[in-house]
């Protein structure tokens, strides 16, 4: 990075507010596809808009970031001081896997057109360069309820108790302060299993109603409910917050019906914590009631730099140029069946192309 600037770090749009519509692309990049990787997150920013000035209102965020491996093949330099791969879970009844993924982007809007249009803009740009691992749009389920019907991003902290969760303070990694940690899990739902219950027995899994969404008060609370597990706190007795952007996905006609559960974080740690309460239990045994019902398929953990780092990458690695040039030919792949569209990577629809 060139330039040196007194004022705070400009984080990417980490903490903007739930939306309508989502997609989440995983990658992993291709050996020899690190410049174009770098070429397009620098035009991250310049993309959103490019693709969201269109639509006045359409809310579209994105936020990229990038794996534990590919941070040493893409940047030269110091790297996120918590940022390492997903470290797998395996409790006594639960697993939480880790799988791959080298770079995210998470596309957020108020209407899928604009997360599809960006999607097939990055995919253009990738061509060649990148493995898509997954690439799921999530969507808004009536009010802020995942697909199992309930609330869920209540007690996720908004304004500043947002920032204090989400973002690296300059105090604890000065060279990625404004960034922010975030990590992934994909989980299926056994909704047959899930309805044979009572939504009595739901609220005890969860440990909030369903219908009002009201906590439940500590002593009727289980201990394995899934928010009673979740309830962190710090050092200091005070309760630790992260972030959470879940979305629901699914395909109804495979009974397919999922979570994709997304947090940001100033620290991995306070998630891995969760989610060895989840896994493992606390005290070890005692696991998340929802498990019983969720299955998660997925998990990566990546750190998203602020918006200057993306703006003003720093070097690549030495050597880099010369990996590049030793590397295979990188294999075309593109998202869903193949076609990745031609040109410009627009589908041209509202263009004025001819
Ligand atoms: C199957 C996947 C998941 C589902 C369906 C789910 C659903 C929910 C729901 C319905 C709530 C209560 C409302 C709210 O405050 O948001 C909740 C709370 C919460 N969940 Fe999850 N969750 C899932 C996975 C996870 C995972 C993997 C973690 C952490 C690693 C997590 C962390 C939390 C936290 C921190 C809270 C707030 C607890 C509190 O302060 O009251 N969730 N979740």
């Amino acid at each position: 990075m060139s330039e040196q600037s007194t004022e705070a770090p400009e984080p990417q749009p980490v903490l903007s507010p739930l939306t309508a519509a989502a997609v989440f692309l995983v990658l992993t990049i291709e050996p020899g596809g690190e410049d174009t990787v770098r070429d397009l997150l620098e035009d991250v920013s310049a993309l959103q808009r490019s693709v969201g000035f269109r639509i006045p209102g359409g809310q579209l965020q994105v936020v990229a970031a990038i794996g534990s491996d590919a941070w040493d093949r893409l940047f030269a330099g110091p790297r996120p001081a918590g940022l390492h791969p997903f470290r797998e879970l395996d409790g006594p009844r639960h697993h939480a896997p880790a799988t791959a993924g080298d770079l995210l982007f998470h596309i957020r809007a108020n209407r899928m057109d604009l997360c599809f249009e960006y999607t097939t803009q990055v995919m253009a740009r990738l061509a060649g360069a990148v493995q898509v691992v997954d690439e799921e749009h999530g969507f808004r389920y009536f009010d802020e309820r995942d697909l199992i019907g309930f609330v869920d991003g209540t007690e996720s902290p908004s304004g500043s108790a947002a920032v204090k969760a989400a973002i690296v303070d300059a105090d604890d990694d000065p060279d990625f302060a404004g960034g922010s940690y975030v990590l992934i899990q994909k989980y299926l739902h056994d909704l047959t299993a899930w309805n044979a219950i009572s939504v009595e027995e739901q609220e005890r899994v969860i440990g909030r109603s369903k219908l009002a969404d009201i906590e439940m008060p500590d002593d009727v609370k289980p201990v394995n409910s899934h928010v009673a597990l979740n309830t962190v706190t710090g050092p200091d007795g005070e309760e630790v917050k992260i972030v959470r952007a879940n979305m629901p996905f699914g395909h109804a006609s495979r009974g397919e019906f999922g979570t994709y559960y997304i947090a940001y974080a100033a620290t991995p740690d306070i998630i891995e914590l969760m989610l060895t309460n989840m896994f493992v239990g606390r005290p070890p045994g005692n696991t998340d009631r929802i498990l019983d019902f969720s299955t998660a398929i997925t998990g990566s953990l990546f750190f998203a730099p602020t918006a200057e780092f993306l703006d003003d990458l720093p070097d690549p690695p030495s050597g880099a140029a010369q990996v590049a040039a030793d590397a295979p030919a990188a294999v075309n792949v593109s998202p869903g069946n193949g076609n990745v569209p031609a040109g410009d990577g627009s589908l041209g629809i509202g263009s004025l192309k001819g």
